[in-house]
């Protein structure tokens, strides 16, 4: 029997250093998830699921082992819970096509990202098809496979998921319409994501708006950047409206209580802006200085990464070939 109560599981795709918006939004709380009682958690690198986009191997590698340093940097516990990469379990694959079989066509044809793709296509006067490639059309299928060959009971993701989540759970009950309970059929925890995260220019924090704060950089030019916020002209003396605020809103995302008490008050008096990002610099780096420490070492001693991504593999892929074995069982190949 399982200790925990509810086995959970997350991908995470590899696509280039994550931002404080997907640290405060997404990372935190899972690894918060992780470190707690109440699930038995597991954690994927889905290196396959990037590779829809990503032809370059240098990078895709790079990102690979950067976003498992950032989560064991921000305190992934790997002998608690789970982590592996999705490549190192082929059994994977031979669920993906046997899934596939029980996915029908229109139900992929109305996935959101995919649509998405065609719509931007067809807006832009090109063929619906247009840079799609099947990776793409047929993505839903493998997080499927992810998610059903460990008997996950809960995959806590980010709303813009949801909807992949269903699929999942449609393609488990067709397969259970022929064969019986096979598959466990997972439900979606969605993680109330924080307010919007603004970015350095106020908008939402997003890779497409170019106003990122990447997780790690080294001291000076996250200072650097910090600077780059836009402020008015007003003079140092004059009182401010921290409501009003980026610099404050950042904060608050950051720093202790007595601090956002103190500040608030600060700039009631009248704060400078260049105290107030200089402020803003120090809770954040205060956060990350020792996150990034275990990331630049991680980074330059790989084998530690590999070590535990062999570790998340040794004792993922004995229960992915058992439960493969019982679904071939099932649909009579075997
Ligand atoms: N599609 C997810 C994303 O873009 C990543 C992912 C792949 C995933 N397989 C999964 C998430 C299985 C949850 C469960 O973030």
């Amino acid at each position: 029997m399982k200790d925990k109560s509810k086995t959970c599981l997350t991908g995470i795709k590899p696509t280039g250093m994550p931002h404080l918006g997907n640290y405060l939004g997404a990372i935190k709380p899972a690894i918060e998830m992780a470190n707690s009682e109440d699930f038995e958690s597991s954690y994927f690198i889905a290196d396959y699921h990037s590779l829809t986009t990503i032809y370059d191997p240098t990078k895709l590698n790079e990102y690979i082992y950067e976003v498992a340093a950032v989560w064991l940097a921000m305190g992934l516990d790997p002998n608690k819970s789970t982590l592996y990469k999705q490549s190192d379990i082929p059994e994977v694959m031979e669920m993906n096509w046997i899934l596939s079989c029980f996915t029908s066509k229109g139900l992929m044809n109305r996935a959101h990202a995919y649509k998405a793709i065609t719509q931007d296509n067809l807006e832009n006067k090109r063929d619906a098809d247009q840079n799609i490639n099947m990776g793409i059309y047929s993505y839903p299928v493998l997080m499927s496979a992810d998610i059903l060959f460990l008997e996950t009971e809960v995959v806590p993701v980010g709303a813009d998921q949801l909807q992949h989540i269903e699929i999942a759970r449609d393609i488990a009950n067709a397969f259970n319409h022929h064969y019986g309970e096979v598959f466990t059929v997972p439900e979606a925890l969605v993680r109330k994501d924080f307010a919007v995260i603004p970015g350095l220019d106020g908008r939402k924090m997003s890779k497409s708006y170019d106003n990122t704060i990447p997780l790690f950089l080294p001291e000076k030019k996250l200072k650097k950047l910090i600077n780059k916020i836009t402020t008015d002209s007003q003079p140092p003396e004059t009182p401010k409206n921290p409501n009003d605020s980026l610099i404050f809103d950042l904060f608050k995302l950051f720093a202790k209580k007595q601090e956002i008490t103190d500040f608030d008050e600060w700039y009631k008096k009248g704060i400078g802006w260049g105290e107030a990002k200089a402020e803003l610099f120090k809770v954040i780096n205060r956060e990350l200085e020792g996150p990034r420490e275990i990331y630049n070492d991680l980074m330059k001693n790989r084998h530690q990464i590999d070590e535990v991504l062999v570790q998340g593999r040794d004792k993922v892929r004995p229960k992915a070939q058992k439960f493969l074995n019982e679904v071939k069982l099932k649909v009579g190949v075997k």
